[in-house]
């Protein structure tokens, strides 16, 4: 679905991504790990066109992407949530969720299926965004996202800095988001346990590169944490 072949990024004259390749299947999780400042955001901010490709190359579906705009990469089916859970901190939930439904056909429809995903927003309709917990707006946040109708989802850290109870809820989501088909999520986390549960396959990123990988599942902890060396 997503494949990333031997890119190169970073911010001006200073290259952060040195030959990176990821490749993300259909219907599938595959977890980006590694520490504080190892390239992860850039890396899937280089994956939406937010950040140039300086090499490499990208393609989608089997396509050529690497060129295409943020803005078209979101027609093609790529959803992105960066760190930190943005949305209209002014607008109230309902509204963040009407923004980016105005103009779909099934606008309603997708955000009541978003609402059922989580239901806890559902008693948060009226309040304003930024009045929300980090959880809740981290649940607003791929609500939004989900009301795009992706193929792809892309999640930076969506469990950074949230209570464990919320972790939980936003872990089992996006369990069941990919076990129903038909999406595909690349996920930057933090918490180990979680990524490599939720993660078919894992890619371990230190200084911009790709040092370890292999397949997820609870087996791969010692390994990922050894490559991390934690
Ligand atoms: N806008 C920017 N301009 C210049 N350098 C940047 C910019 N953003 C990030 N960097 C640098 O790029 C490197 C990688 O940063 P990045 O944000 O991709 O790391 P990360 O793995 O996502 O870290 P974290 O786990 O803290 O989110 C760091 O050295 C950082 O200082
Ligand atoms: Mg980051």
């Amino acid at each position: 679905m997503l494949e990333l072949i031997d890119v190169h990024s970073g911010y001006g004259r200073t290259e952060v991504i040195h030959g990176v390749s990821v490749t993300v299947p259909d219907d599938s999780v595959v977890a980006i790990m590694g520490h504080n400042g190892a390239g992860k955001t850039t890396l899937l901010r280089t994956a939406v066109g937010l950040i140039a490709t300086k090499s490499g190359r990208i393609a989608f579906d089997g396509e050529p992407i690497t060129k295409l705009s943020p803005s078209r990469r979101v027609k093609r089916g790529i959803a992105y949530v960066p760190q930190g859970q943005q949305s209209f901190p002014q607008l109230s939930t309902a509204e963040n969720l009407q923004v980016v439904a105005d103009g779909r056909k099934r606008g309603k429809a997708l955000i009541d299926e978003s609402l059922d995903l989580f239901p806890a927003l559902r008693e948060l309709l009226s309040r304003k965004a930024g009045l929300l917990s980090g959880g809740q707006r981290q649940q607003l946040a791929i609500a939004r996202a989900l009301i795009t109708e992706p193929r792809l989802l892309i999640l930076d850290e969506p469990t950074e800095g949230i209570q464990p109870s919320v972790v939980a809820e936003i872990e089992r989501t996006i369990i069941e988001l990919t076990t129903r088909g038909g999406l595909s999520v690349l996920l930057v986390e933090q918490h180990i346990g979680f990524a490599l549960q939720a993660a078919q396959r894992y890619y371990v990123l230190q200084s911009g590169r790709v040092t370890s990988t292999g397949d997820g599942g609870a087996r791969a902890e010692t390994e990922v944490r050894s490559a991390m060396a934690i």
